[in-house]
């Protein structure tokens, strides 16, 4: 294996991507950093490259933002060239967002010309939930992928299920809980629940972004009139998403808010250490319910289906009752807070140990030995 191109585009892949690049660092592999700018502000992106300690992306294709087909578009557009010239042996793509999908398409059609492949980093999630645009992304990503590098075990039945064969199934475990436990002490140091004023009371976090959860005017009312309620018992803070607060302007909802501690987007190491110190988090996020997980933290996920039902059956998240209700929201989360937190670890699954960025790079280096691409 001569060099591995890695794609990140989006705020969920900053921490996903940054124990590969090291991995490969490390070992002296040639690679490069491609970030599409499908996430682009200062809050949503760069402040993850500093927290992260990550280098500065090799190439950035600033595509920004718009409907899913331009964003797809436009990433696939600008990942072509890029991809023509590097002509790396490995395309690296993490995740389900727009630029993982796009990224995997373009590579998936060059693959015949330039001899590359295509490895998916958290491949086999499935929320069977079609609706979602993760989970399009998923299932295509993953079909065009060589080697599908899974999470927890619960990833390979969903994968052979689809009629994936066996020997493009590697599990590595959870690349993002490396991330996590290489900075949790530098985070709890941080103690940024202090700056905001909660640091003496058990408080709760909230996030929320999803759009069937943001766009859907009588849903966000109830998620939102729920917090306020919860805000009378203890602090809640709720970091907004961009989405969300332009949602919640538009729907006249600023006055639900009022009770409660709202952030702008918070950076990694300050998200991961309001986490760590919880009484409980709600969310919608798919990483958020991982990381308490890992965390010991209780969680309450405010979705109709999960693609990490890991984090329920041997982790510390529930699912809130579905269609979500008011009276559902504030019962899911005092049952949580009645469960309490375990220590840090105690609920980890499998493969979820600080490593997983070492199987990586391994599991590319076994299947590049295999082809006889080494
Ligand atoms: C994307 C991912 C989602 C992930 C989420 C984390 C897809 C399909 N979805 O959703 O899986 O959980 O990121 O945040 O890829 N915006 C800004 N600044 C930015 C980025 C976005 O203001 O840096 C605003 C734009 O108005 C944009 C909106 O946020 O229209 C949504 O951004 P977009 O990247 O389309 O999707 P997310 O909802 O962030």
């Amino acid at each position: 294996m001569q060099k591995v191109l890695v794609v990140a585009g989006a705020r969920p892949n900053f921490m996903k991507v940054a124990p590969i690049l090291a991995e490969l660092k490390t070992r002296g592999i040639e690679h490069l950093l491609v970030h599409s700018g499908q996430h682009y502000d200062a809050a949503m992106s760069d402040a993850f490259f500093v927290d992260l300690g990550l280098p500065a992306p090799d190439r950035h294709l600033g595509v920004g933002s718009g409907t899913h087909a331009q964003q797809t578009a436009r990433v696939m557009e600008a990942f072509e060239p890029v991809l023509e010239e590097a002509r790396p042996d490995w395309v690296v793509v993490v995740g389900d967002v727009n630029s993982t999908l796009a990224c995997a398409l373009v590579a998936a059609k060059l693959r015949p010309a330039i001899g590359c492949r295509i490895a998916h980093v958290e491949a086999g999630l499935r929320s069977n939930d079609w609706t979602m645009p993760e989970e399009v992304n998923r299932v295509l990503t993953d079909r065009m992928s060589d080697l599908l590098l899974t999470p927890s075990r619960d990833a390979e039945p969903n994968l052979r299920g689809e009629g994936i064969a066996q020997e493009r199934i590697v599990f590595v475990g959870n690349v993002m809980i490396d991330s996590l436990l290489r900075i949790l002490p530098v985070a709890r140091r941080r103690n940024i629940a202090a700056d905001l004023g909660v640091a003496d009371t058990p408080y709760a976090v909230a996030t929320l972004h999803r759009p069937s959860n943001v766009d859907d005017e009588a849903r966000l009312r109830v998620i939102i009139g729920a917090f306020s309620e919860l805000a009378n018992e203890r602090p809640i803070v709720l970091p907004l998403h961009p989405r969300t607060r332009e949602r919640v302007r538009a729907f006249g909802l600023e006055p639900l808010l009022a009770s409660l501690v709202v952030t702008e987007p918070l950076g990694y190491t300050q998200m991961l250490g309001l986490q760590a110190e919880a009484a409980v988090v709600l969310t919608d996020s798919g990483g958020v319910q991982e990381e308490t997980t890992v965390l010991g933290v209780p969680c309450v996920t405010l979705r109709e289906t999960t693609e990490r039902p890991i984090t329920v059956t041997e982790g510390t998240n529930r699912m809130a009752p579905w269609p979500l209700t008011h009276e559902g929201i504030l019962s899911a989360a005092r049952a949580a807070l009645a469960a309490g937190r375990v220590a840090v670890g105690t609920r980890a699954p499998e493969g979820w140990d600080g490593c997983a960025g070492v199987r990586i790079v391994d599991a590319m280096i076994a299947a590049s030995r295999r082809a006889g691409t080494a």
